[in-house]
């Protein structure tokens, strides 16, 4: 692949598991804690916000605990020393690959660390405990909720996403199960452009069989192997 090379990359839940936070699917994680109908919709949050800021409340204590692990480390270097551009896309809501030194994350599914009026739609940074009721610094309704993409919401920076994707030579996905719309489509994207295609994971995916390679492991080491061998 040449010097410049566009790499694209998205990450999940597993890319942050070696910092200690939950994934999503795995044996025990969130979704087995948890209904996502109960904790990750509108109607879930319409029907009971107090179960809802304290399941955020409590991944934002978690997340506030955690440090980035060598694969968000080795994903900053490859920005950093990488001569083509680097793109980074995460559904994690949290903020492990800028506290390894990665810029202009794409989150698409929002992040922990802000909140956003149900009602006017402002945006500022959350405190780390939300509560229900808790006013609009901008309008005072009693509406504010994680700034996070919910179940049915629609994920932020799709048209940036996908105009990335069509210029991508080389496509990454790391530690993530493949089982959630859009993300689960990038990798086609990125093939219908010519992108080499790469997963990164502890296990197949649902998605890896629409990978051209596929490596598998601990993202620690699997994503810091790779990288070395990107920047040659
Ligand atoms: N290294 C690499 N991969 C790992 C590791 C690890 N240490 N630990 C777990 N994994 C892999 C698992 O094998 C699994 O394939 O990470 C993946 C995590 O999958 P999910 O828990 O489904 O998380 P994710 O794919 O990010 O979920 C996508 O679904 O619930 C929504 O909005 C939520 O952003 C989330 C989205």
């Amino acid at each position: 692949m040449g010097k410049s090379a566009k790499i694209v990359i998205l990450t999940g839940a597993g890319i942050s598991a070696e910092s200690g936070l939950g994934t999503f699917r795995d044996e025990g994680g969130l979704w087995a804690q948890h209904r996502i109908e109960d904790v990750a919709t509108p109607k879930g949050f319409a029907r009971n916000p107090d179960l809802v800021h304290s399941f955020y409340n409590a991944r934002r204590a978690q997340a506030a605990r955690a440090r980035p692990n060598a694969a968000h480390q080795a994903l900053a270097g490859l920005q950093r020393d990488h001569p083509g551009e680097v793109v980074i896309i995460t559904q994690n809501v949290d903020t492990l690959h800028e506290a390894g030194g990665a810029a202009e994350v794409l989150h698409m599914h929002g992040t922990l660390a802000g909140a956003l009026c149900a009602d006017c739609g402002h945006r500022w940074p959350a405190p780390l405990q939300m509560h229900t009721g808790t006013p609009c610094p901008a309008c005072t309704a009693p509406a504010g909720r994680p700034d996070v993409v919910w179940f049915g919401e629609i994920p932020h920076f799709m048209e940036a996403i996908y105009a990335h994707l069509a210029q991508a030579d080389i496509f990454a996905a790391i530690g993530t199960s493949g089982e959630v719309y859009p993300a689960v489509t990038f990798v086609d994207e990125a093939h219908l452009a010519g992108a080499h295609t790469v997963e990164l994971n502890l296990e197949p995916s649902s998605a890896a069989s629409r990978f051209a390679e596929r490596r598998f492991g601990p993202a620690s080491e699997t994503v810091s192997a790779w990288v070395a061998e990107q920047l040659g």
